[in-house]
């Protein structure tokens, strides 16, 4: 395939124009060369940054994929809920995909998805875990694949959600409502599920255990006297409140990205009306808070995953216990210790040249466009398929992990 690769974006938030802007910073890589959502501004967000023609912006995704543009990628950015039937629509009509996560919201879709990539394999499908595109993790893959610390024997790992993205993301905004997106341990773990298939070398998960509740974002725990939103609320209740949407939203500018109005006045209007501007503990929420899974891969390899919203900072805590040594990550550096010549060596990422830099997911959102490129330019669909099937093992093993949350720990996937 010769390059730029041409792309049409399904769905223009936030996930679609990080993958667009891609494309506006490496032109001879990419290409944007259509775009579909049902938002006109955000369709038009993406239209006017990448030159597009009317007739190369559509509303509904299903009129894009009617049209039948001529483009190499079909970029699948689009909620939850959206996700299976335009993957089988495109891969029907011969597109590769780079497929939001999670790929479908039930197993059997899943499956189902799974058995058109078996039927497609030379379509590339390359499902949105950005953190393994990212050179921080691809070093810790590379040390445990090249036995730097022996045979791996277990692994304890911490994902810090952050409470401001939790009471974002997982209380008021999209994934607040399993019912309407998916459970936490999908939505935010696959990524992490996904990295100890891949550490592990594709090994698959034959066990399975998990606890995990809503313990704050609930009705009991509303202060007295709060009032539904928090611009409503007394000053005395919302300036002792670490979640107010006044304090995330109108007094500091990070929580602003998803909007593509990004003004204080827009802000304001929305906190107003919109779901971010209401009292967290008065949302229709029922994601977890806190989540601890345990697995066992084939061979013995036990895995301690906690899944923790309320931390000061969001990322990543890892340690990996070997035969010969241990590493310990701390989302930008690995400290690597050998039990035979009692050393340590320390890795820092920020050091290292490799994955783009500039994007979100410690560089992992254009890690993963690079791949996209990297793999249609050298045109061999052999290494296809373990790209795709890293990836549906870590949504079997999250809806096993939720099958056992709500059978209060019940043992999954036993072999
Ligand atoms: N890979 C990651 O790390 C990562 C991070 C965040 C979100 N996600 C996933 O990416 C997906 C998108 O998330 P987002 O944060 O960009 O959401 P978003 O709400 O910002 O964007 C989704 C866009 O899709 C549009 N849309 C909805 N239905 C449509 C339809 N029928 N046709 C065309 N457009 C339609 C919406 O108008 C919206 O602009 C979700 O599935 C989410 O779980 C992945």
């Amino acid at each position: 395939m010769d390059l730029p690769i041409r792309l049409v974006i399904l769905g223009a938030g936030d996930r679609g124009r990080t993958y667009a802007s891609y494309a506006a910073a490496y032109p001879g890589k990419a290409r944007v060369v259509g775009v579909a959502d049902i938002d006109p501004a955000a369709a038009r967000a993406v239209a006017q940054a990448h030159g597009l023609p009317p007739e190369r912006v559509w509303g509904d995704w299903h009129e894009a994929v009617a049209a039948r543009p001529d483009c190499d990628v079909m970029v699948i950015a689009m909620p939850d809920a959206t996700h299976l039937e335009p993957a089988l629509a495109c891969l029907d009509l011969g597109y590769h995909l780079l497929l939001e996560k999670p790929m479908a919201r039930t197993w059997a879709e899943c499956e189902a998805l799974a058995a058109k990539v078996r039927e497609k394999r030379d379509r590339l499908v390359v499902v949105g875990h950005v953190l393994r595109y990212t050179v921080y993790f691809r070093k810790l893959r590379d040390l445990i694949a090249g036995k730097a610390i022996g045979e791996v024997v277990s692994i304890r790992h911490l994902e810090k959600v952050g409470y401001m993205h939790a009471a974002h993301s997982f209380c008021r905004g999209n994934w607040g409502n399993t019912e309407r997106a998916t459970p936490m341990i999908l939505q935010k773990c696959c990524h992490d599920f996904d990295q100890f298939v891949w550490w592990l070398g594709g090994r698959r998960c034959v066990g399975v255990s998990s606890f995990g509740e809503t313990s704050l974002f609930n009705a009991a725990h509303r202060p007295e006297g709060a009032a539904a939103r928090c611009l409503d609320c007394p000053a005395a209740v919302e300036r002792r409140c670490p979640f107010s949407a006044r304090k995330i939203y109108l007094e500091r500018q990070d929580w602003r990205y998803p909007f593509v109005d990004r003004s204080d006045a827009a802000m304001e209007a929305m906190l107003r009306s919109g779901p971010y501007g209401r009292c967290v503990y008065a949302c229709d929420n029922d994601a977890v808070d806190h989540q601890v899974v345990n697995l066992r891969f084939e061979g013995g390899v036990t895995v301690a995953h906690q899944m923790e919203s309320f931390t000061y900072s969001g990322g990543r805590e890892t340690q990996v216990f070997g035969t010969r040594g241990d590493i310990v990550g701390d989302g930008r550096t690995l400290t690597i210790h050998h039990f035979d010549t009692r050393t340590t060596e320390l890795w820092d990422s920020a050091l290292e040249a490799g994955t783009p830099q500039g994007s979100g997911h410690g560089g992992g959102d254009y890690g993963i466009m690079d791949e996209l490129v990297r793999q249609l330019t050298a045109g061999d669909p052999a290494g296809y398929p373990a790209i795709f099937e890293t990836s549906l093992e870590s949504h079997r093993i999250a809806f096993a992990a939720e099958a056992s949350r709500r059978a209060r720990g019940a043992l999954m996937l036993a072999d």
